[in-house]
């Protein structure tokens, strides 16, 4: 699968069925998210893979939007040292790594971590030192349903020169 292909394709997944998904997959998923550009090249992060059921359990609970990491094969958090681009260098590789899930054939989604209450808890969680800020959780598996939202047509959204001028 092509980069093109592999981005059109992506969705948020959010219902998993079991299956494995390797050391070896979610080691090429986190390659690529380190790959991802970062501010002042700082690749401020950390990569915590989680696939322990009671853990991913625990990931669960505490995210109030995520909690089909449950029945997810395997949670990759993100975690940024506090840098002035932390946020936009930990998105951008989140985004990577939901791309690269996707060109291997898994489902995932981007579960929020940033600014979430529990973000403290799931940090203390992943054994991480307390001053490290949550990005997001990405959860990993096989998809047992692929939704299909609406995306604003790039005819809407694409300004040739100037905002507004004619399409
Ligand atoms: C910053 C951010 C936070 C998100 N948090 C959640 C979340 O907590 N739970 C969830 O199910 N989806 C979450 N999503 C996924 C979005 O809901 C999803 O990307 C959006 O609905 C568009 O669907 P698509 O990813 O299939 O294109 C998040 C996405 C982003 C970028």
């Amino acid at each position: 699968m092509d980069a093109f292909e592999a981005i059109s394709k992506r969705r948020s997944v959010r219902k998993y069925r079991p299956g494995e998904v390797t050391r070896q997959q979610l080691s090429q998923i986190v390659n690529l998210g380190r790959l991802a550009p970062t501010g002042r090249n700082e690749q401020p992060w950390e990569f915590v893979v989680i696939t322990d059921r009671t853990r991913l359990r625990q990931l669960a609970r505490l995210a109030d939007y995520g909690k089909f990491i449950a029945d997810a094969s395997a949670c990759i958090v993100v975690l940024c040292r506090p840098t002035k681009y932390h946020l936009e260098d930990g998105s951008a590789a989140t985004t990577q790594m939901l791309i690269a899930a996707t060109a291997l054939g898994l489902g995932s989604c981007w579960v929020a971590g940033d600014k979430k209450d529990y973000a403290a808890q799931v940090v203390s969680l992943c054994g991480a030192p307390a001053h490290y800020k949550l990005v997001s959780l990405v959860a990993v598996g096989h998809a047992a349903e692929i939704p299909a939202p609406a995306k604003r047509p790039l005819d809407e959204v694409l300004h040739w020169e100037t905002f507004g001028a004619a399409k």
